[in-house]
């Protein structure tokens, strides 16, 4: 039924009133416009967008899924598959500067991953606001961390009219490539609700460094201010967290913190443990050197980190760093693949946080403190020395 609606926003204020948990068995995946009539076979369900372009990413979108119940046996084998290679193959010692540099080098292999894929890599996700229900709020004020080239943010510019959409990624031929699409430059300028000029903002950010660095030109006129800190209604990590070293998590996730307003969502879509993808990429890193920075932490071939989350690891990062759990859930799916005729088995984890308490535990990054030291004037010099590309 819902399926077969053609207004997006009809769409997803229908979902408000529904049950989150059902609705969101329907519509977790892609643009439910695109989605053809469901045909049904062994019990999948027929989606429309086109094919994954790579074997190993499970963002993208296959043609046929439907809901999985991994049962407790088969976790435990994949549980033990993965603890009897890591212990039939121990790191050695030598591995670990190699390591380090992938660590270090994170920046720069998502920004040669997006010179080389451009736009073409990931899909437009328009089933968020199903997921996320408050995104469709009128005026609200939404930050994406690690937006790479806006595929979430992009659409919500036009399935919410009033939305106020900030994106920050350390890759910065992801950001151009935000500023250049057309919704984007529409939306700058289009006033709205609230002090700034325009609905988009994009600015080069390394969430494990610093708060937010970017700027915008108030309404009224003026000079530039910064964004500061607690302006955002959520924000959000979509496959983001995962592609940065543990060791870094509690700092990233504390800079996410500063953008939120006290009582604000932080809205987290991630990898999850025992996922197909590290059950075929933990076997290949073995064979090079460094390619295991943890147990379920590795590098892909191309460079970049992926990190398999558990439930209660992410119930612990979000809540030793200041926010409370509202939702947090398995999705587990199988995605068939007519081509191959083999079905894939995902696994991802669903969180919705609220930020509690006041500002206090902060982190006050050097880009803050620039901020409250020179609120007019030359902030947008000091913080191109704070940018990573
Ligand atoms: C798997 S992509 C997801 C992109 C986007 N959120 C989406 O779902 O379409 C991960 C993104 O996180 C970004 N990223 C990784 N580490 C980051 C960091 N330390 N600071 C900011 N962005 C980061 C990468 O550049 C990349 O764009």
């Amino acid at each position: 039924m819902a399926f077969e609606a053609s207004n997006h926003v009809e769409l997803y204020l229908a979902a408000l009133n529904l049950n989150r948990s059902i609705y969101r068995t329907v519509l977790y995946g892609p643009n439910p416009s695109k989605v053809k009539k469901p045909k049904s076979s062994k019990g999948m369900t027929i989606e429309g967008p086109p094919k994954a372009n790579e074997s190993n990413d499970i963002t993208q979108t296959e043609e046929l899924w439907m809901e999985d119940a991994m049962t407790q046996n088969e976790i435990d084998e994949r549980r033990e598959q993965i603890d009897s290679l890591l212990k039939s193959n121990p790191t050695p010692k030598a591995h670990e500067a190699v390591s380090k540099k992938f660590e270090v080098d994170a920046g720069k292999h998502w920004d040669e991953f997006y010179k080389r894929n451009g736009d073409r890599f990931f899909k437009d996700r328009h089933y968020l606001e199903a997921s996320y229900p408050d995104l469709v709020k009128p005026n609200f004020v939404f930050i994406e961390c690690g937006c790479g080239v806006g595929n979430a943010l992009l659409p919500l510019l036009e399935s919410n009219p009033s939305i106020t959409v900030i994106g920050g990624d350390f890759s910065k031929t992801a950001v151009e490539t935000v500023k250049k699409d057309e919704r984007f430059i529409k939306a700058q300028t289009e006033n709205v609700e609230g002090e700034r000029a325009g609905r988009a903002f994009s600015e080069v950010w390394d969430i494990t460094k610093s708060p937010y660095p970017g700027t915008y030109k108030p309404k009224a006129g003026g000079e530039e201010a910064s964004f500061g800190q607690s302006f955002a209604d959520a924000a959000m990590l979509l496959f983001c967290l995962s592609a940065i070293p543990p060791a870094k998590f509690d700092k990233s996730v504390n800079h996410v913190r500063h953008c939120i307003k006290e009582g604000g969502l932080l809205f987290f879509r991630d990898y999850g443990r025992l996922d197909d993808s590290q059950m075929h990429l933990l076997p290949s890193c073995l064979k090079d050197t460094g390619r295991v920075l943890g147990h379920d932490t590795y590098v892909k071939q191309d460079g970049t980190i992926c990190h398999y989350f558990d439930k209660d690891e992410v119930r612990d990062i979000f809540e030793r760093n200041g926010f409370e759990v509202v939702e947090l859930e398995w999705v587990r799916r199988q995605y068939m693949n007519r081509g191959e005729g083999k079905a894939r088995r995902r696994t991802w984890l669903h969180g919705v946080f609220r930020r509690v308490g006041g500002d206090e535990g902060l982190v006050r990054g050097k880009e803050a403190e620039i901020v409250e030291e020179d609120k007019v004037g030359k902030v947008q010099e000091k913080r191109k020395s704070c940018e990573i590309s």
